[in-house]
């Protein structure tokens, strides 16, 4: 029995890239500056004191890319658009090169016999958007609706398949409290304005999108984590629940129309400030389902100021990555299972999941086993969600390539496919040999 004899037919196979993670050509064809160059050429942001300027040169080398994506066997390739690509500056002028190149893209996919689920904002905002206000300003949602009109009307007629968000999360609390992502703002109201003004630009996107196209199937991206171990102590219960309202429940509760988990967390009544009469009406998204994203768990302790929540924080006495963070393929089923209690989405699809390694390329091979472990036991937790009623019907793997690991750099490898960022040759690891074999691609090690 293979996977795909396991998960069915109506199962969908993919693996996820993302814009600046890959394609490099910052300049190329009018694209404006995102927010992602701004941040990786600023001293000391970048871990490894990379860039992006080049990544695996995905602009130019796309066929190759997705003739992996077929010959791996995946059905499926989910990658972002490039919102300055197309926008320059986030508003105003349409920059048909921009356009005409994801046309180009999504035409490969469609004569490999690869379907193409697209991301509208995976973080690369335009830099114009930025210096206008960012997320804490409510402008940028209105911007974002415009864009989701722009490339629905588009790209209506060659993609069935979008995702609006990915991980709302990592924008507000990477991007907006901890800093550590772009654009590197450390505040609690940018956190708290950035989370209701993602929240308002799901809704609002949601039916722009709609509206430009009648027939696409439209879901949204949230990085989730399972119930937190947050050690001894009588304060433990308490930041359980703090740290699920504000990792959690502030970015799914609103979007279904549930409002702000404040009562959990009373650092969310701060978005008051920002709301507007009618604004829960406006964030509850259409969708015909949810990007469940899942890599590890995360951590909370109280920290004994008034009014403050938890901190997450990696670490595990488990089996960690080589990003450190804990393997607990359990956390998936978990997960799984939170989302479908809400009893909203029909349609559950896990479009992020998968590890880095310390991979080693030797004599043309890179044997990954624990990646391939990682693939295994994770699968497993989704067929066994299915056995239970939880309708998940896909499960994209990150990622098809290595590739810019944001503030990480180069240094973790995320790959199926190994790249060597002198050359830019990909070479298949084992793992992705192993998801050739489940799923019926015609990729085989020559050695
Ligand atoms: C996710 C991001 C993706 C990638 C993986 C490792 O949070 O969505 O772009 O960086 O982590």
């Amino acid at each position: 029995m293979t996977l795909r004899d396991d998960l069915g037919p109506d199962f969908t196979w993919g693996v996820a890239t993302a814009a600046f993670q890959i394609e490099g050509s910052p300049h190329a064809d009018g694209k404006g500056p995102s927010i992602w160059d701004t941040f990786s050429h600023t001293p000391g942001k970048i871990g490894d004191g990379s860039n992006a300027d080049v990544a695996t040169d995905s602009y130019r080398r796309y066929r190759d890319d997705i003739a992996l994506v077929r010959d791996l066997g995946f059905d499926a390739y989910r990658f972002s658009l490039s919102w300055p690509r197309i926008h320059p500056t986030g508003s105003g002028r349409v920059n048909q090169a921009g356009v005409d190149h994801y046309r180009r893209v999504i035409e490969a996919c469609l004569e490999a016999g690869v379907e193409p689920w697209v991301t509208l904002f995976h973080w690369d905002l335009p830099q114009g958007l930025q210096d206008a206000g960012g997320w804490p300003s409510r402008d940028t949602a209105s911007r974002f609706a415009d864009y989701a009109e722009i490339v629905g009307s588009a790209y209506g007629d060659v993609v069935r398949h979008w995702m609006l968000f990915n991980e709302p999360l990592n924008i507000v609390i990477s991007g907006h409290l901890t800093g550590m992502f772009a654009p590197g703002q450390k505040s609690l109201p940018a956190y708290l304005a950035s989370l209701h003004h993602v929240n308002l630009a799901t809704g609002l996107g949601s039916r722009a999108l709609r509206a430009a196209d009648p027939d696409g199937v439209i879901g949204t991206t949230q990085y989730l984590t399972p119930p937190l171990g947050s050690g001894p102590g009588p304060l433990a219960g308490m930041a359980e629940r703090a740290a699920d309202a504000v990792l959690n429940r502030a970015f799914l509760e609103p979007i279904l129309g549930m409002g702000y988990p404040w009562r959990d967390a009373q650092i969310l009544l701060g978005v008051r400030a920002w709301e507007k009469d009618g604004d829960r009406e406006a964030m509850t998204a259409d969708l015909d389902f949810l990007g469940v994203q899942y890599y590890t768990r995360l951590r909370a302790r109280w920290l004994p100021l008034p009014g403050v929540w938890t901190v997450p924080g990696f670490g595990s006495s488990g089996e960690v990555t080589s990003t450190g963070w804990e393997i607990l393929p359990e956390g998936l089923g978990m997960v799984l299972d939170r989302v479908h209690a809400y009893g909203a989405f029909d349609r559950i699809v896990v479009t992020e999941g998968g590890a880095s390694f310390d991979d080693v390329l030797e004599d043309g091979r890179v044997n990954d086993p624990r990646r391939i472990d990682y693939y295994r036991t994770h699968l497993a937790q989704v067929a066994a969600a299915r056995a239970r009623g939880v309708p998940v019907d896909g499960y994209f793997a990150w990622s098809l390539m290595d590739n810019f690991e944001w503030a990480l750099g180069l240094v973790p490898r995320f790959g199926l496919v190994h790249v060597d960022y002198d050359t830019q040759q990909r070479t298949i690891k084992d793992s992705g040999y192993w998801f050739a074999e489940q799923l019926g691609g015609s990729a085989r090690p020559s050695i």
